[in-house]
């Protein structure tokens, strides 16, 4: 299950990739927001985070204006590693290296194409699980 979470700067983006999930099968569950009205980004990446941390849901996509607000909130939550990607290497990378459990994206910064492409990468790639990679994880948490 994955979960989504997103405030007004993110929401367009959010229906693309609630429509790229609803094609491909992947369940997900909806934090909101829910339309195009100003909100507090906060809001929504925390009931993602927690959702994630708790082990309701295995990861989460987080979308603001940026990508920055919406990720600086969800990593304040303990076990929470979110990743801001606007490419494809670092969705990748983050997950193989940091097996990060959320990626936040910037909808006014990353087309919906590439966006796409992100998504695709990062929920497919899977943590490389060597030891230094975990050790460093676990030091993360200290
Ligand atoms: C909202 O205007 C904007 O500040 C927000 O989406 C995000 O970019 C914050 O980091």
């Amino acid at each position: 299950m994955i979960a989504l979470g997103c405030d007004h700067g993110g929401y367009p983006l959010m229906q693309e990739v609630i429509h790229y999930l609803q094609q491909q099968n992947i369940p997900y569950e909806n934090f909101g927001t829910y339309s195009e009205e100003s909100c507090d980004y906060p809001v929504y990446a925390k009931k993602v985070a927690h959702a994630v941390a708790e082990g309701k849901c295995e990861k989460g996509i987080l979308i603001c204006g940026t990508g920055i607000g919406i990720s600086i909130t969800a990593n304040k939550i303990k076990g929470i590693r979110a990743a801001l990607c606007g490419d494809c290497f670092s969705a990748k990378a983050t997950r193989e290296h940091n097996d990060a459990n959320i990626l936040a994206m910037g909808a006014r910064v990353t087309g919906v194409g590439l966006a796409l492409e992100i998504v695709k990468v990062f929920l497919e790639t899977p943590f490389s699980n060597e030891p230094r990679h975990v050790t460093r994880i676990a030091q993360i948490e200290e």
